[in-house]
């Protein structure tokens, strides 16, 4: 069959490295993908959040599958679209991605169907908004109603923060029209981990866990970024939490998604917080986790396409899924400056070198051709992933692999797998 993988980050070359290695998979192309994704995809020049061009790219070229990575282009209806033209599309419809892309729809979700969750309310007004920041006091997280790139979370330590987020996001409108409510919540303490399951709309299947890795620097210090870094599995998410999980936060939202009309198709990237073996639900995003999926895809060891084939097709009752039993892990390798401003155009050497060990995969983010050299155009470039029997060899392998890239303009934090590692 023809695929199409849609978009250009890391995630979407693990996608496409993984889908290569099905037989059934006769050609592959990626919209508009990257230098990494053309060793085994072909690239085509449509951006990834040009709904009209992928679906027209998709009816000429006679796509029979399309693979959409990121969340913008699902809650612009992209997937919607390819449906009604007759192509079989991987991804929620607008509606269901709502989910991720309004966190007034997600509280409201939980509220309505009884999934834990941090208490909140949603505010469009200031007044209203303080008065209730006040009457709960502080730690407390201020959230931009839309999709605001990773940045509509304002952790407030006290009330002056919380009060200056609210003016920030209702009155100064520095998120735009993601800022048009927001969500004030309760501080949640504990440890984070990401949970992914696929839904086929009444079938969830569970995946496997994650930790990332968001702040910039070593010892999680700096600025919040897309993901230095990630893990699978994450030690955690224990058989009896992710039991937890599926019964009282995936299951749920799946038959409340239903019940409302707009049953959720695709993956569920659950981000929970774990306090007392308790699990509660942070965020739903609608996609894979980049970095985590690159860990994820060298972990699998079912056939990707199949796999996520069955779940479009609502075949996921039907389906048994099998993984490497041991810890796959990704540092990204970024652009100095990143996630603030960064320069363009060095050059990467050495990636044949790091890629040469077969439990190594070097994944491209942020990566041009340019001849025959490989240059860096994003703020996160390189997803250097390994796999090995537990997290310390899994480190050692991709740590050794990182140092063989020759790539001055980068860096990459050096304690991934940090918090996995205190436990063992
Ligand atoms: P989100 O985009 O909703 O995942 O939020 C970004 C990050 O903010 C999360 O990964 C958490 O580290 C943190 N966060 C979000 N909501 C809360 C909460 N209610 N309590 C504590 N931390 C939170
Ligand atoms: N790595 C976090 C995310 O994909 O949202």
């Amino acid at each position: 069959m023809k695929v199409l993988v849609v978009g250009s980050g890391g995630r979407e070359h693990a996608l496409c490295w993984a889908i290569a290695q099905s037989p059934k998979c006769e050609q592959l192309f990626c919209a508009p993908g990257n230098a990494g994704i053309a060793a085994v995809a072909e690239c085509v020049d449509v951006a990834s959040d040009d709904v009209a061009g992928v679906v027209s790219f998709a009816k000429k070229n006679k796509i029979d599958f399309v693979v959409i990575g990121p969340e913008a282009p699902l809650v612009a209806g992209l997937a919607d679209k390819l449906e009604k033209a007759g192509i079989t599309a991987f991804g929620p419809s607008a509606a269901a991605a709502r989910i991720e892309g309004s966190k007034a729809f997600m509280k409201d979700l939980c509220a309505k169907y009884d999934i834990p969750t941090a208490k909140f309310e949603s505010f469009d007004e200031c007044d209203g908004a303080k008065e209730y920041i006040r009457a709960q006091g502080a730690p407390i997280v201020i959230k931009a109603d839309g999709l605001a790139a990773g940045k509509g979370v304002i952790l407030c330590r006290n009330l002056n923060e919380a009060f200056a987020g609210i003016d920030h996001i209702l009155s100064e409108r520095s998120f735009g029209e993601a800022g048009d409510s927001v969500v004030v919540e309760e501080f949640l303490t504990g440890e984070e981990v990401s949970f992914f399951a696929l839904v086929d709309g009444k079938t969830a299947l569970p995946l496997v866990s994650a930790q990332d890795h968001k702040a910039a620097y070593d010892g999680d210090e700096g600025p919040n970024t897309g993901g230095m870094g990630a893990y699978t599995p994450a030690p955690v998410m224990t058989p009896e939490i992710q039991e937890q999980v599926m019964r009282t936060i995936i299951q749920p939202t799946v038959d409340g998604m239903v019940a409302e009309g707009m049953p959720y198709k695709g993956v569920l990237f659950a981000g929970l917080m774990i306090e007392g073996g308790v699990p509660k639900l942070l965020e739903y995003n609608v996609r894979f986790g980049d970095p985590e999926c690159q860990p994820m895809m060298m972990r699998l060891q079912s056939n990707a396409l199949e796999m996520l084939l069955a779940c479009a097709e609502e075949r996921l009752s039907d389906l048994d899924l099998q993984w490497r039993d041991e810890t796959a892990m990704v540092v990204v390798m970024a652009a100095k400056g990143y996630p603030g401003a960064y320069d363009k155009g060095s050059e990467i050497r050495g990636l044949d070198e790091a890629g040469a060990d077969d439990a190594v995969t070097v994944f491209h983010a942020g990566t041009q051709a340019d001849g025959d050299k490989v240059v860096a155009v994003g703020g996160r470039v390189l997803g250097v992933t390994a796999i090995g029997k537990d997290v310390a060899e899994a480190q050692k392998t991709a740590y050794a692999a990182v140092d063989k890239i020759d790539w001055p303009e980068g860096f990459c934090r050096r304690d991934i797998g940090w918090r996995a590692l205190k436990r063992s």
